[in-house]
């Protein structure tokens, strides 16, 4: 027997919002892996703060991608598994060890802007959709990396 799905959303909605949570569970995978690896990697004067600094951004993002899967689950919608599935939905690159600390940051600086500009689309969509929940967590995101975004920046020394 299927048990349908009745919440208020279409089909069309759902899946339409479903799409695009899976782009910003994508991007941020990505930019949860390279957190943790630049966690691992970085070295410099300033290691222990920048190491501390990304383990506290690495657990942030881990817990978020289950929320964010959840959400997909709960618009009727299968996620995708696997490493090789999540590197087909993202244009975020893999970190790169040999990079000396500033250029970690600056690129997870960049990567966190790449994620804001993916989950304001899904906040759109959802917005369109009249599909509150998914808006309510696209705008933890946001606020989020946005916050992410300035501590990065801050440490490198800009405003
Ligand atoms: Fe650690």
């Amino acid at each position: 027997m299927t048990a349908s799905i009745d919440t208020g959303l279409t089909q069309g909605e759902r899946s339409g919002v479903a799409q695009q949570l899976t782009k910003v569970l994508a991007d941020s995978y990505a930019v949860y892996l390279k957190t943790h690896g630049y966690h691992w990697n970085v070295r410099g004067p300033e290691f222990f703060s920048y190491h501390n600094l990304l383990e506290l951004q690495y657990r942030e993002i881990w817990a978020a991608l289950d929320d964010i899967a959840e959400r997909i689950r709960a618009l009727g919608e299968l996620v995708p598994q696997g490493g090789s599935a999540f590197a087909n939905l993202t244009s975020i690159k893999d970190g790169d060890p040999e990079k000396d600390a500033p250029e970690m940051l600056k690129e997870l600086m960049r990567d966190h802007e790449t994620v804001i500009a993916t989950a304001r689309a899904a906040l759109d969509e959802a917005d369109e959709a009249g599909d509150e929940a998914s808006v309510d967590l696209m705008t933890q995101r946001l606020a989020a990396h946005e916050k992410a975004a300035w501590m990065l920046r801050s440490s490198l020394g800009s405003r």
